[in-house]
């Protein structure tokens, strides 16, 4: 048996940021940011919260899944800006869906969240524990932004992608993933330092840092091997694959690893220009919007890949 995606679902912010506005707030401009990344706009929260967000994006899967609360076994998240620390932002999507037959737990995978939930799922659902899955990558980033540092906080923007996946006898044909903790200073953002009785530090909240051009190079080498593993395990090639569905960081890395590939950057569909970089939520809501455009047609071979913090990435071949 195999994990197969069966509903999607996407949730963004109402409010739209574009490049424009953001030139009147700091020194920016359109012409640097959409030459650089492909970005023209984000959403950004104002009362949404990653957990609204997410229940969103979930109720819209399982509609589209025709799948009700009651047959969900678990929940995975993929975030690294969960409302709380503790509950987890899958708690709050399972009492706010009432779930309750679900276990629900989030992951810190950064921009591979929602890749290595998919990978999570797909190994309880082989063990035969649970039979129907629902996973999601969910970001509020504008609250961990650093708004005076114009290098990394054009970047990014929220959303939440969410897909129920279950057992049936097509879906995830092959995956990998992978970590490199080495090289986890290049893109950081700190929890709360030790404070106790014993180390006396005043509570400070640090914010997003990245290195840009080390990440940059860091996918331009690393998504490529990933995604040509992934096709290689499935037992196909690269002109068995009719969508690429990667993290939308940055338009230059897309066309890079489309032109180390050897494919056409047609086969790559995008959200960047309207989204920014949402991290775990890029890949879901990717895959949404396509599916919704209606895109994507049974028997497809779509390859799905994330990147990012960790540092981390994980690919995968689906066929839908
Ligand atoms: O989701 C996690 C994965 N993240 C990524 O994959 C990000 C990967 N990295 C990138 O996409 C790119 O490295 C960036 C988009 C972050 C940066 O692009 P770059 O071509 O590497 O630019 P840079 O950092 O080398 O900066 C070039 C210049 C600098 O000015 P000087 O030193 O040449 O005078 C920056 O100060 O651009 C300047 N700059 C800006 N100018 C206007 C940096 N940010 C801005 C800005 N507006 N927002």
């Amino acid at each position: 048996m195999r994990t197969r995606i069966i509903g999607t679902g996407s949730c963004l912010p109402e409010t739209v940021v574009t490049n424009e506005d953001l030139s009147q707030i700091m020194d920016t401009s359109d012409e640097w940011i959409s030459s650089r990344t492909g970005i023209r706009e984000r959403r950004l929260v104002k009362e949404e919260t990653t957990a609204s967000l997410s229940v969103t994006a979930a109720k819209r899967a399982m509609e589209n899944a025709g799948v009700s609360a009651q047959e969900i076994d678990l929940i995975i998240v993929g975030t690294i800006t969960g409302d709380y620390v503790t509950p987890s932002t899958a708690c709050e999507v399972q009492a706010a869906l009432g779930a309750d037959r679900a276990a629900a737990f989030d992951i810190n995978a950064a921009c591979s969240g929602f890749m290595f939930a998919l990978h999570t799922a797909d190994a309880y659902l082989k063990t035969g524990m649970y039979k129907t899955a629902l996973i999601l990558g969910a970001e509020t980033l504008s609250k961990i932004m650093d708004w005076s540092d114009r290098s990394t906080c054009v970047l990014f923007g929220d959303g939440a992608g969410a897909a129920v996946v279950r057992s049936d006898e097509v879906g995830l044909l092959a995956y990998d993933q992978g970590s490199d903790g080495t090289r986890g200073m290049v893109l950081t953002c700190r929890n709360r330092k030790n404070n106790n009785p014993l180390v006396q530090n005043p509570t400070d909240f640090s914010y997003t840092q990245m290195d840009g051009q080390e990440v940059y190079k860091f996918a331009v080498t690393t998504v490529p091997k990933s995604i040509k593993k992934v096709i290689a395990q499935a037992g196909l090639t690269i002109d068995d694959i009719d969508y690429f569905a990667l993290h939308q960081a940055n338009i230059r890395i897309i066309q890079s690893v489309a032109k180390r590939l050897g494919v056409s950057e047609d086969k790559f569909p995008t959200s960047l220009d309207h989204c920014g970089n949402i991290s775990a939520a890029s890949v879901p809501i990717l895959l949404d919007e396509i599916n919704r455009k209606g895109l994507i047609k049974p028997g497809m071979k779509i390859v799905l890949s994330g990147f990012g913090g960790g540092l981390t990435w994980g690919s995968a071949v689906i066929e839908v």
